[in-house]
């Protein structure tokens, strides 16, 4: 997919934009607000993969706008980055109700969206944030507590790419020591 032109695989995520936004394939649509899809940079070498969309999220219709993304972006700014320099995005791309966990089928239904998207933005390293994005794309069942912050190579969407897994923001708001993990494994996105 790298081969294809900045602007051609740009001009395809807007085509899978348009396809999110009509997405009927599982029922979070009927209570969704707005369709998160991902933003961020089309180019991006580093991508963020998160669980789903919150309250800020689906209101707003952009990824990690509340208070785990304000984490986010400051670990972010912590090893010389921006928000726009990465692509974000998230296993589900709408809000499950009351933020309850993903389910099996949901994660199903959406899969190829996120897989089309790594493909189109070909990043050479994913960052899987919390449980949910790091079983999907590792094809594993270890839980984050075990595998945080060990590099892994997988093929993902056409292509043996690194996958970093780390916390989620979110899980370090509830439980501090977690943030000081978060950190150290940053560093290594630097
Ligand atoms: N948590 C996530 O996993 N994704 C978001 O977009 C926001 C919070």
């Amino acid at each position: 997919m790298s081969e294809l032109p900045a602007e051609r695989r740009r001009e395809l995520l807007v085509e899978l934009l348009r396809e999110a936004r009509g997405c009927c394939r599982c029922p979070l649509h009927e209570g969704r607000t707005k369709v998160v899809f991902g933003m961020g940079n089309a180019d991006a070498s580093l991508m963020f993969v998160g669980e789903a969309p919150g309250f800020h999220e689906d209101q707003q219709g952009l990824p990690f706008v509340g208070r785990a993304g304000q984490l986010l972006e400051e670990l972010l700014r912590g090893i010389g980055l921006e928000r726009r320099e990465v692509f974000i995005a998230n296993v589900l791309k709408c809000r499950p109700p009351g933020n309850r966990d993903p389910l099996p089928a949901e994660i199903e239904a959406c899969k190829p969206f996120l897989l089309r998207q790594i493909e189109l933005v070909d990043p050479r390293v994913i960052a899987t944030l919390g449980n949910f994005a790091t079983k999907l794309l590792t094809r594993s069942q270890r839980g984050i507590g075990a595998v945080h912050g060990t590099p892994q190579v997988h093929e993902i969407a056409g292509r043996r790419r690194w996958v970093m897994p780390l916390y989620h923001p979110a899980a370090a708001l509830r439980t501090p020591r977690l943030v000081d993990e978060l950190r150290l494994d940053f560093r290594a996105l630097a």
